[in-house]
């Protein structure tokens, strides 16, 4: 199995990117983590990061024909995007939205995401544990386990 994990905007700035809100874990740590998980979880990552949502919505669409699911943190494209939501929807292709910071709690601009409604699950708030759980739950939910009832 496996599975595409997007990084959009601004997610290469972690780690020196307000970290109070969103934590101290670089990019390059967060990846480390997923790419550990992957293996204990038997999945094969592809992972990818852009600043630019036609390069995010290109990424979708060459990949969805190599991938079983998305995992993604669109960053502000979250609230943004509705050509995001329509690439994701159009691949047809099972993902997770996840969130390092608890968008509900912040700003109202942050309380709407383009997304969530068609994903599987969201996942937010729970620094670079958001990324491992919407993995978790990803891949669960791909091989009949958990989240399926
Ligand atoms: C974010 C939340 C978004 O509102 C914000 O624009 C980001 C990061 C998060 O991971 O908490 O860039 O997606």
């Amino acid at each position: 199995m496996t599975i595409a994990v997007i990084h959009g905007a601004n997610l290469r700035l972690l780690g020196r990117r307000e970290p109070e809100v969103y934590g101290h874990s670089t990019l390059e740590s967060v990846n480390d983590a997923l790419y550990a998980l992957a293996h204990t979880l038997d999945v094969t990552l592809e992972v990818f990061q852009s600043n630019s949502e036609g390069a995010i919505l290109d990424f979708i669409e060459d990949a969805s024909s190599r991938v079983d699911g998305i995992l993604i943190n669109p960053g502000a494209f979250t609230h943004t995007s509705i050509a995001l939501r329509d690439a994701l929807l159009g691949v047809a292709l099972p993902y997770v939205e996840v969130h390092l910071s608890n968008t509900a709690a912040r700003e109202p601009f942050r309380h709407h995401s383009y997304l969530a409604s068609g994903a599987v699950g969201v996942v937010s708030g729970f620094g670079l544990d958001s990324y491992l759980l919407g993995l978790r739950g990803l891949v669960a939910r791909l091989t009949g386990g958990i989240g399926t009832d």
